[in-house]
């Protein structure tokens, strides 16, 4: 059987505490929820998904370089490492694939620090403000992207 084309989705710190973690701002949801609704976009999209989370800024670099072998397209919600981490940007250089920088809250209706990100510079397109929906939507786009 021929191997389907695989994308994968990286989410950084305190995502794994989604549902639990202010739900005013990031939904009910939890993590492993937007995973599933993610599975079944991939399957509908005939994609094979990879989807992982880590606290650590180093294994999100880890994780990016892998990708780079491994993924046909990649989506990122680094969370707070979106503000700070040039070592995410660089590593997100090295790929030669779509990214798609995503966030479940509008960084840009909130504070003022969560305004810069050293994500988009690097990334084909960013989707932020639409909840568990953002993950879909950066599927639809990487799968749109790929296809080109
Ligand atoms: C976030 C937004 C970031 O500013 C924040 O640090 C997060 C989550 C989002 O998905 O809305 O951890 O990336």
């Amino acid at each position: 059987m021929a191997t389907r084309p695989s994308i994968w989705i990286l989410n950084g710190p305190n995502l794994n505490l989604l549902g639990e973690r202010e739900p005013g701002i990031y939904g009910g949801e939890s993590l492993a929820d937007i995973e599933q609704r993610c599975r079944d976009a991939a399957e509908t999209a005939n994609l094979d998904l990879e989807f992982r989370q880590s606290n650590h800024e180093g294994e999100l670099v880890a994780w990016i370089q892998e990708a780079r072998i491994s993924a046909a397209g990649l989506a990122i919600n680094a969370g707070a490492y979106t503000h700070t981490s040039v070592a995410v940007h660089d590593a997100l250089r090295l790929l030669d694939i779509p990214i798609v920088e995503v966030h479940l809250s509008n960084i840009f209706a909130r504070e003022e620090f969560r305004h810069k990100s050293y994500i988009s510079a690097a990334a084909t397109g960013v989707v932020c403000g639409f909840g568990p929906m953002s993950y879909l939507l950066a599927i639809d786009a990487l799968a749109a992207r790929m296809d080109l």
